[in-house]
């Protein structure tokens, strides 16, 4: 039995979407633990692209079960809007095949007007640059016991309740602190109302199906959504998503324990991204960052932004390694770096006069850390149509192995394009 967490080692937009969707030939249960419609997951089947922000990656397959953990902010708009696609694309997304944890949290109206508001009030330096999707208020109302969860949207009498109490402190800070009109309960109510209704099929018991599932030798796999750097405790803190993005959240995000959890892949980004605000000390402003960005597609999957783009950060990927305990690495978009006559890795920083190993703690630090650099030479071969370690040109095989080195994980399986079967495949 294998159960496999893959999760995102940088700032996010590893690839996790077409390694999961990759990985789910060896599952029959595929989790979302952590975050919400702030993702943005691309599989590429056949030439076709499909974006998903909240079902499982996995769902392209027709037999594997879908689930959306406890852990998971969950709008339900979206969320029907993405089984309504899928469906018209002949997906199988009935309830049965895909379940929402009783437990998941519910973004509601008023977080995501009270995302956009709080960041629009902010000084341009001290804006996260979120996606605006209500991720962080709903978060904090989790935490402050007064959340909505998805068994709530089958109690009508209940969910009014909640929406009446919730509102109280929303409007206070909606009308009181951003100048915003004050929401009325009862429009609250009767918008959520008939997707409340919709979603009454979706809700189970996620972490009992995992349970079961575990002890029947079934495999399960764990996919995670943004990247470490971005996770609200061990990220570059304040510029980081509201959750924990780290392996270790697989379990208490869906409930099954961390012992269960046989397997971690680390999905690596050949180089750097980042979208956003926040410290990026690799990034570039040079042809190298534009080659990335226009060669590598580098826009956002949710929101559609620009991407920064930098050089590998291997002191960054040591801190992710320290945290997630990766069994392997992923290593995606290896061919977008085809083309550069030279390439550097960053190993380690230099902060206030002396070179350190691994990002320094205080806060914003990481704005003030200079990258120490190795160069290599590049590869001008194309090789999205390599499929063996071995058709790889030296120098890029040499990359691969030097970031291995470093790292002391291997890179098992190694993306060389968009398309599923753009893949190396190590063992
Ligand atoms: P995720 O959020 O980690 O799932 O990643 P995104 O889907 O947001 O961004 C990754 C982008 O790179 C998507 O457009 C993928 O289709 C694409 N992609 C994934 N792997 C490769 C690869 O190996 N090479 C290239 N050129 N593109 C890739
Ligand atoms: P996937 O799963 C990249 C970033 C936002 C912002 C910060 C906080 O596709 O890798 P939030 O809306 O979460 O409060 O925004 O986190 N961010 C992501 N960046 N990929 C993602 O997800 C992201 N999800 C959030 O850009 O800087
Ligand atoms: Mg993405």
């Amino acid at each position: 039995m294998s159960n496999t967490v893959v999760m995102g080692a940088q700032w996010g937009d590893e690839g996790k979407g077409k390694i999961v969707d990759l990985l789910t030939e060896d599952a029959e249960i595929i989790v979302r633990f952590q975050g919400g419609n702030n993702a943005g997951h691309t599989l590429v089947v056949d030439g076709e692209q499909v974006i998903l922000h909240l079902i499982p990656s996995g769902i392209l397959h027709g037999s594997k079960r879908c689930l959306v953990g406890n852990g998971v902010v969950l709008d339900p708009v979206v969320f029907l809007q993405e089984v309504d696609k899928l469906a018209a694309r002949g997906v199988d997304v009935s309830p049965g095949r895909l379940v929402v944890s009783a437990k998941t949290h519910v973004i509601m109206p008023y977080h995501r007007l009270l995302d956009t508001a709080r960041e629009t009030s902010k000084a341009s330096g001290d804006k996260i640059g979120t996606t605006g999707r209500g991720i962080g208020p709903c978060y904090e109302d989790k935490m402050a016991r007064i959340g909505i969860r998805a068994a709530d949207l089958a109690d009508p009498g209940l969910l009014r309740a909640k929406i009446e109490r919730a509102l109280v402190e929303k409007n206070a800070l909606l009308a009181g602190l951003y100048g915003q009109p004050a929401l009325d309960a009862e429009a609250v109510f009767r918008e959520v109302l008939p997707v409340a209704g919709r979603m009454a099929a979706y809700v189970g018991d996620v972490a009992g199906i995992v349970g079961e599932a575990m002890a029947a030798g079934r495999n399960v796999l764990f996919e995670g959504a943004q990247g470490t750097h971005l996770d609200i405790d061990h990220g570059t803190y304040p510029f980081v998503t509201s959750s924990n993005t780290v392996s270790g959240n697989a379990a208490a995000g869906s409930g099954c324990a961390p012992g269960a959890l046989t397997r971690v892949v680390a999905v690596v980004k050949a180089y750097t991204t980042r979208v956003g605000s926040g410290p990026f000390p690799t990034e570039l402003g040079d042809a190298a960052g534009e080659h990335m960005q226009r060669v590598g597609a580098e826009f956002g999957a949710t929101t559609g932004r620009k991407r920064r783009c930098g050089w590998l950060d291997l002191a960054l990927l040591r801190e992710s390694v320290r945290l997630n305990g990766p069994t392997d690495i992923a290593l995606t978009k290896l061919d977008v770096l085809g083309g550069l006559a030279e390439l550097k890795l960053c190993t380690a920083y230099r902060y206030k006069g002396r070179q350190q190993d691994y990002p320094p703690l205080e806060e914003n630090s990481m704005a003030l850390v200079e990258p120490v650099y190795e160069a290599m030479p590049g590869w001008s071969e194309d090789i999205s149509a390599c499929r063996t370690f071995a058709d790889l040109p030296e120098n890029c095989r040499r990359y691969v192995e030097r970031i291995e080195a470093v790292l002391g994980v291997r890179c098992s399986l190694v993306s060389v394009g968009p398309d599923r079967r753009q893949t190396i495949m190590r063992g």
